[in-house]
């Protein structure tokens, strides 16, 4: 049954229903909320959610994947304990309203294939197609990019996560065929066709979910705005890692806190990174561009300490296969996937091999995804008007 089918049987009415997909990110990892670059696409899985209007003053919210309805009066709109899949659509109407906006009661039902806790931000296609679908029901006005920074409240306020803008714009720009390289900062973006030369883009998920990750991402977070503190004090100008340079970071940083150095080290690094990996992709120049993961998740496994045993251990086993030219860690970290570049003949022997010695040395299943790049939020279908 479609999320369709079970919105009518559920609450009697027509809705609108919308997707907003997951994405991937193939450089500039921890760089958004540093006003870094990103290069991000969505993917062809989405969070469809269906939606009327109701007038009960009541949100009245559905999840397919958990078979629950749970009704949370407008009145008394707050970030919910139990039933935390709420917080998504609580969060982004509640954002709303913040911003000003009038939203009156709905009825709402959630439903969706990317996969959870795999990194894949299926949070950020959850609260991306709810803030859609409110802005087209209510007719609030609002640009993607508003939408984007509505579903960052929400993940900020409800989720406790204070993350950038990577997932939430991905979700609501991408483009098939397409990443989008996108400055954080300006939030000036633009699209660079993927030409994948028989080679494809392949998620092996460890299966172990972040459960570590909103704290310790928080506090990498607070660890960069403490490294831009302390080169701040002499060069004034200074507002985020992106304006900063080794040099400051060795002059001002590394002195006083070495664990901040490295943190910011890798995060400079990254950003510098990210823009010669463009340039790779400009050139066609494949090879070059892989060798940049690996490089990516060396900083992240060693240097930024957001890797588990897990990630590390599915990219160590793919780095001396001429198959593969790149593998990384991607998203938060502490579980999820990694993403990999692999020639297309040799997905099946490799994804054969990896199983089980993952499974044997890690003692959890590994799965495999052949992603494909997809288009952004849009419209699924809208409720049919009677004549
Ligand atoms: C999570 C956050 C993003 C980004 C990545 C790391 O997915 O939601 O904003 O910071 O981690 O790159």
């Amino acid at each position: 049954m479609t999320v369709t089918d079970i919105f009518q049987q559920i609450f009697e009415a027509e809705p609108l229903v919308v997707q907003s997909p997951g994405r991937i990110n193939l450089l500039g990892e921890h760089t958004d909320y540093n006003e870094g670059f990103v290069l991000p696409a969505a993917v062809n899985k989405y969070a469809t959610v269906a939606i009327s209007a109701n007038d009960t003053g009541n949100i009245v919210m559905h999840s397919v994947q958990f078979n629950k309805t749970v009704t949370v009066p407008l009145a008394d709109i707050a970030p919910q304990t139990e039933n935390s899949w709420t917080n998504y659509v609580l969060g982004v109407t509640d954002g709303l309203i913040h911003g000003g906006k009038k939203v009156t009661g709905f009825n709402i039902a959630v439903d969706g294939d990317i996969p959870i806790g795999a990194g894949m931000s299926s949070s950020a296609g959850i609260s991306c197609a709810v803030a859609f679908a409110l802005n087209e029901l209510f007719s609030l006005g609002l640009s993607r990019e508003q939408l984007a920074r509505t579903a960052q409240w929400a993940e900020h306020n409800y989720a406790g996560v204070a993350c950038g803008i990577m997932d939430q714009f991905a979700s609501l720009f991408g483009k098939a065929n397409h990443l989008i390289q996108l400055d954080c900062r300006s939030i000036e973006y633009k699209y660079v066709p993927i030409e994948m030369e028989g080679y494809a883009l392949v998620l092996f998920n460890t299966n172990v979910k972040h459960n570590l990750a909103s704290t310790e991402y928080n506090q990498r977070r607070q660890q960069c705005e403490k490294g831009v503190a302390l080169v701040k004090e002499k060069y004034p100008q200074v507002n985020s890692l992106r304006d900063v340079t080794m040099d400051m970071l060795h002059e001002l940083v590394e002195p006083v806190d070495q664990s901040t150095f490295t943190r910011c080290k890798y995060v400079v690094e990254e950003n510098d990174r990210l823009l010669k990996g463009c340039e790779d992709l400009r050139n066609g120049d494949l090879v070059a561009f892989g060798k940049k993961m690996f490089a990516t998740h060396h900083g992240l496994s060693q240097e930024y300490n957001v890797s588990c045993p897990e990630l590390d251990f599915l990219v160590d086993a793919v780095r001396n296969d001429a198959d593969v030219l790149g593998a990384r860690m991607m998203g938060g970290g502490f579980g999820g996937c990694t993403i990999n570049l692999i020639k297309e003949e040799a997905i099946e022997r490799i994804a054969t091999d990896l199983a089980p010695k993952y499974e044997a040395a890690m003692g959890k299943p590994l799965t495999t995804y052949v992603v494909l790049t997809g288009d952004g939020t849009s419209i699924v279908s809208k409720p049919v008007v009677a004549a």
